[in-house]
């Protein structure tokens, strides 16, 4: 592994329900330090947002939580991490693709979903835990397709090898996904927060383009303008007026 302390300590699982869960277990348990990745390449009861379950094949795709300790980071503004996360993928992705001659746009879709070509290629699920105002643990859980070629059970899914007719080593992708997001968490501990901020904007799905959304059982036009600190999506109306969403509130259609 070259990195510093990301993925240095580094339990590899043969199978388990969810990496997400299991790192939940090991902080409830001892003190992990900062930096330990769980991993695994068969996830069978993968958690995703919003209560939904996050599918992969075995042996095919990856799936890893990260365990940091971000306790210089206030509790609102938590959002970063998601934001250092989806970055960190998005840049594996343009590596992994950068000897294709496929050259589609590789997309955050608010709030950390990565698309590429309009498909979900990868999720992301972060759950904290707070001393006071602070983030005290951070559980950053990650699942990538990779290999696997066929989806039951989601239709608008894809992986690196549907993209690129090739097959990739998992345990390699492990240690390049360790190397970026090591990357992305030293320039959120060095305060490059404008950095940051305009990268995700840069990556944004739909950012300033008109496009129809559904709140409330309404549809309307609307056109992501921004992401507020605490991760709201910013949708400015035809009316001009703006409006802030919650991950429950709006729907892209
Ligand atoms: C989503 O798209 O809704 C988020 C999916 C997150 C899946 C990853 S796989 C590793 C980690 N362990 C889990 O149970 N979930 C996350």
């Amino acid at each position: 592994m070259k990195t510093l302390f990301i993925g240095q300590n580094a339990i590899y699982l043969k199978s388990v329900d969810s990496t997400n869960s299991y790192a939940t277990e090991l902080l409830r348990q001892n003190k992990v330090s900062e930096g330990t990745i769980i991993y695994t390449f068969n996830q069978t009861n993968g958690r995703g947002q919003r209560g939904n379950s996050w599918e992969s094949e075995p042996n095919k795709n990856i799936a890893l939580s990260l365990i940091l300790h971000p306790l210089f980071l206030n509790a609102d503004k938590q959002y970063l991490l998601t934001k250092i996360t989806a970055l960190a993928v998005t840049d594996l992705m343009a590596e992994m693709l950068k000897s294709s001659t496929w050259k589609e746009r590789i997309e955050i879709k608010w709030p950390n979903d990565i698309y590429i070509n309009e498909k979900k290629i990868a999720g992301i699920l972060i759950e904290n835990s707070l001393r006071d105002t602070h983030i005290q643990n951070s559980i950053i859980g990650i699942g990538i397709n990779i290999n696997q070629t066929c989806f039951k059970t989601t239709t608008n899914s894809t992986s690196l090898a549907l993209l690129t007719s090739k097959e990739f080593d998992l345990t390699e992708t492990i240690e390049l996904l360790c190397s970026f997001i090591e990357a992305k968490y030293l320039q959120l501990k060095a305060d490059k927060i404008t950095t940051i901020d305009n990268d995700y904007l840069q990556r944004l799905y739909r950012l300033n383009s008109w496009n129809m959304f559904s709140a409330n059982n309404q549809m309307f036009e609307g056109r992501i303008t921004g992401v507020s600190d605490i991760g709201k999506l910013r949708v400015l109306l035809r009316n001009e007026e703006t409006k802030e969403f919650d991950l429950k509130e709006i729907v892209f259609i």
